[in-house]
């Protein structure tokens, strides 16, 4: 019974002034002059970046009220604002002075958003069922979260358990949450109950994004890019207060209990950057030589120990107005996608458990770089036009390794994406 209570409250509340040197993304790409604008693939803010992908998955017509939790200076909503005319916003923030920041940035945008001071865990349900999508960016981690924690303290928290400690064992128990194998370990119990009344109040798209615990670096990086990630909540001492980072394993696990279809990834997958030489020469140099290199290289590592979690419910959302998922009609317009970027370490073990060597060659060899609009191979330079394994049997398309596909591949629905001609932007 070791196990402590962390929580960042009373500093957001009281002594929390600016966001001091806590640089969000989001921050690191406000000014366009940031060297971090400068290797971009496309030379924009996170939030018009973010709203860009959000859009593929989100039909931004579908949602009538938006809400951010913790808008930090109010940049990533700016940004969303001047893409889409949401009709109600909400912006929910436990610092009364990142609010008013808020409301100065916003207020040069729209009159009409609301503005509620208020830890998000006290945020009435009501509120919450009337909103279509809901945005927690970079602010799970500031969530209460429980150190040192046993097996024993989360199966039967003792009568004196706090209720943090209480609410977060009924999680486990109640989604069937794998508990961590090791003899005491952190818990991110703010964010777990954050998801949890999210996913109560029935929000149709839910978008998470955070420092995770178990970060990947996609395959195409590996070599350059390292990322430590070594599954518990770590600590992260921050200006006047501590943080934690996130294991996005058991938020998306309460999420799927909840009847949340889910995508997971590096902030990378929506912030496309490019591996100009210079940029690899910054990666690869022992030490950096300028600070302006410094942060490049910072910025490019965060871009993969943060991930997102998007959460949609299927039955709300279904791509067809009667609910039913279309028919594919195999025209192989999903499978112009970057085949090396959706791979995941779950396809690489199952191919090498297999002996698909021939699989496995070709996503070496492919080592797909992003070059501003379209795909290269870093290896040649050969522009790549879409998955290697896409053939055509007469007018529809096929697929060489259909039988070991990616997991990506095996649960893309017909419909969900804009890259599916039979995506309708005007969903009611
Ligand atoms: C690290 S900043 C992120 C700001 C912004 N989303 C960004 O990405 O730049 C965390 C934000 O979450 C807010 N916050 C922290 N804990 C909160 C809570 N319990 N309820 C509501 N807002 C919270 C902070 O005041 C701050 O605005």
């Amino acid at each position: 019974m070791n196990f402590t209570l962390h929580s960042t409250t009373d500093y957001h509340r009281r002594e929390l002034t600016s966001l001091g040197w806590e640089t969000t993304l989001c921050n690191a790409l406000a000014d366009p002059r940031s060297p971090c604008r400068a290797i971009l693939g496309i030379d924009a803010p996170y939030g018009q970046l973010l709203g860009r992908w959000l859009r593929r998955h989100v039909p931004f017509p579908a949602v009538s009220h938006l809400v951010e939790v913790g808008g930090g200076y109010g940049w990533l909503m700016g940004d969303l604002l001047r893409q889409h005319p949401f009709p109600h916003v909400t912006m929910i923030d436990i610092s009364p002075k990142l609010l008013n920041v808020q409301k100065d940035t916003l207020g040069r945008i729209r009159a009409d958003i609301a503005y509620r001071e208020e830890d998000f865990l006290d945020t009435p349900h009501d509120l919450l069922r009337g909103a279509d999508l809901v945005i927690l960016n970079e602010n799970l981690g500031d969530f209460p979260t429980i150190t040192d924690l046993t097996r024993e303290d989360l199966e039967n928290p003792p009568g004196t358990a706090s209720p943090e400690l209480r609410a977060a064992g009924a999680l486990f128990r109640g989604h069937d949450l794998p508990i961590p194998e090791r003899a005491s370990f952190h818990v991110n119990s703010g964010a777990l109950m954050a998801l949890e009344k999210l996913c109560r109040a029935e929000v149709p798209y839910i978008f998470l994004s955070e420092h995770s615990c178990e970060a990947v670096v996609s395959i195409p990086y590996r070599d350059l890019i390292r990322v430590p990630a070594s599954g518990n909540p770590e600590c992260i001492v921050l200006k006047g207060h501590k943080e934690f980072t996130i294991r996005f394993s058991h938020l998306e696990k309460l999420a799927q209990a909840r009847g949340y279809r889910t995508v997971r990834g590096p902030v990378a997958d929506y912030i496309p950057f490019r591996l100009t030489p210079r940029v690899r020469a910054i990666l690869k140099a022992p030490s950096p030589w300028r600070d302006e290199d410094e942060i490049v290289r910072y910025f490019l590592e965060d871009l993969f120990k943060y991930e997102y979690l998007l959460l949609v419910k299927e039955r709300e959302t279904g791509p067809a107005q009667d609910g039913a998922t279309p028919a594919c009609r195999r025209c192989g317009k999903c499978c112009l996608a970057d085949f090396a970027a959706y791979i995941r370490d779950e396809d690489l073990a199952r191919w090498q458990r297999e002996g698909r060597r021939d699989i496995l060659a070709v996503v070496a060899r492919e080592d797909a770089v992003w070059a501003g609009d379209h795909l290269v191979s870093a290896a040649d330079g050969r522009y790549l036009r879409g998955c290697p394994f896409l053939m055509w049997e007469g007018d529809h398309a096929g697929c060489a390794i259909y039988e070991t596909r990616p997991a990506t591949c095996r649960n893309f629905q017909p419909a969900s994406s804009e890259i599916c001609p039979l995506w309708r932007p005007s969903w009611p």
